[in-house]
C-alpha cells in the first residue's frame, strides 16, 4: 500500500495512546464468553426493519418473525464477511508496517488488537449464525452478497487508473469503523428482543467504540499522506463509502421476500413501499455525521467542489 506521497509520521502526542489500556479486561476475545443461550423474545428491533411493518407482512405472524429473523441472519453474515474480507487483511496491514503512513509499535501493535477482536466478532457472529438458521429454519443462500461488497468492487473498477484498490480497500475499512450502526446502537437495549441475541450484538458493540475511536485517529493522517490528486478522486469515492455501509440493501430484502413466496412484482411493490427515499437519506445523513464531522476535522472539504459532491448524495446539505 504506497501512495505518491512520501509516508508520515503518527504524531505520537496528539494520538490517544490509552485507547487499549485495558483491552485484557473489556474485550470479548480477552474476558467474555460465548454467548449460547436459546433465542427466547424476538430475533431482531421490529423498528429497525421497515419490511416488518409493512401490512402484507405484519398481518402474518410466523411471516412477521421469520422477516425479523432473515434481518438477524443478514446482519451476522454482514458482520462476517466484513471482518474477514475487509477489516482483517487491513489489520494485517497495519499490524506490519505496511500502510502509506508509518506507525509507532504501540499503534500497530493496537491494530493487531483489533484483528483479534475481529476474528473473534466472525468466530460468534459465525456459531450463532447456524443456531439462528435452525431456530427460524432460515437458509443462508437465500440472502446473496450484502451490498457493501458490491459497491466496492464497482468502485475499485471504476477507479483502476485513479486510486489503487489498496487505497479504496483501506479508506474503506477506516470509515467503516468510525461508523456505528442503529443496529448496533440500539438492538443491545431493546427490551423486546431475546437477551442472547441482544448479547451477541451489545459484545460487538462495545469493542467497536474502541476500534472508531483508533481509526478516527488514523484517518486524518491518511488523508494527509495521500497526493492532491488522490484527494481530488478519493473525496467522489467517500459518499458512495458511507451509503454501501448505511444505506438499505434492497438486494437483500427483495431476496428474502421472493423466498418467502412474494411475486416479482409484489416483492418490488412492498419494497417501494417502506423506503421512503427522503426518509432514507434523512437517516442516513444522521448516522454518518460523527464520520462527516471526522471529515470537515481532517480537510475533506477544502478539496475543489467537495461540499457539492457531498450535498449530491445528499449527506451535507
Ligand atoms: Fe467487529
Ligand atoms: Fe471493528
Amino acid at each position: 500500500m504506497k501512495t505518491q506521497q512520501a509516508t508520515l509520521t503518527v504524531n505520537s502526542s496528539k494520538q490517544n495512546s490509552n485507547l487499549f489500556s485495558r483491552w485484557n479486561e473489556t474485550s470479548w476475545i480477552r474476558s467474555k464468553p460465548m454467548r449460547e443461550d436459546s433465542i427466547i423474545g424476538l430475533p431482531f428491533s421490529p423498528n429497525l426493519v421497515p419490511l416488518a411493518s409493512h401490512q402484507a407482512i405484519a398481518q402474518d405472524n410466523q411471516l412477521w418473525m421469520t422477516v425479523l429473523a432473515y434481518r438477524l441472519l443478514a446482519h451476522l453474515q454482514f458482520t462476517t464477511l466484513l471482518e474477514l474480507n475487509h477489516v482483517n487483511p487491513i489489520c494485517s496491514a497495519l499490524a506490519q508496517g505496511k500502510a502509506p503512513v508509518y506507525l509507532n509499535l504501540r499503534q500497530r501493535n493496537d491494530a493487531l488488537k483489533i484483528y483479534c477482536d475481529e476474528g473473534g466478532h466472525a468466530l460468534f457472529v459465525e456459531l450463532f449464525s447456524t443456531q439462528v438458521k435452525q431456530t427460524f429454519f432460515l437458509e443462508n443462500s437465500v440472502l446473496g452478497l450484502p451490498i457493501f461488497e458490491k459497491v466496492i468492487e464497482n468502485i475499485i473498477a471504476e477507479n483502476q487508473t485513479q486510486l489503487s484498490s489498496d487505497l479504496i480497500k483501506l479508506f474503506f475499512v477506516t470509515i467503516s469503523e468510525t461508523l456505528v450502526t442503529k443496529v448496533l446502537k440500539q438492538v443491545p437495549h431493546d427490551p423486546k428482543v431475546a437477551t442472547v441475541v441482544k448479547n451477541v450484538i451489545g459484545d460487538h458493540a462495545a469493542d467497536e467504540a474502541l476500534h472508531g475511536a483508533y481509526f478516527n485517529e488514523l484517518f486524518p493522517i491518511l488523508w494527509n499522506g495521500i497526493s492532491p490528486l488522490e484527494k481530488q478522486e478519493m473525496v467522489k469515492v467517500l459518499p458512495r463509502l458511507v451509503w454501501a455501509f448505511l444505506g438499505p440493501d434492497y438486494d437483500v430484502e427483495y431476496n428474502v421476500l421472493k423466498a418467502l413466496g412474494f411475486s416479482e412484482i409484489d416483492a418490488k411493490g412492498i419494497l417501494q413501499e417502506v423506503y421512503i427515499p427522503n426518509e432514507i437519506a434523512s437517516n442516513v445523513k444522521q448516522a454518518a455525521n460523527p464520520t462527516l464531522r471526522m471529515f470537515e476535522k481532517a480537510g475533506v472539504f477544502e478539496v475543489h467542489g467537495a461540499f457539492q459532491i457531498f450535498a449530491d448524495y445528499q449527506l451535507i446539505s
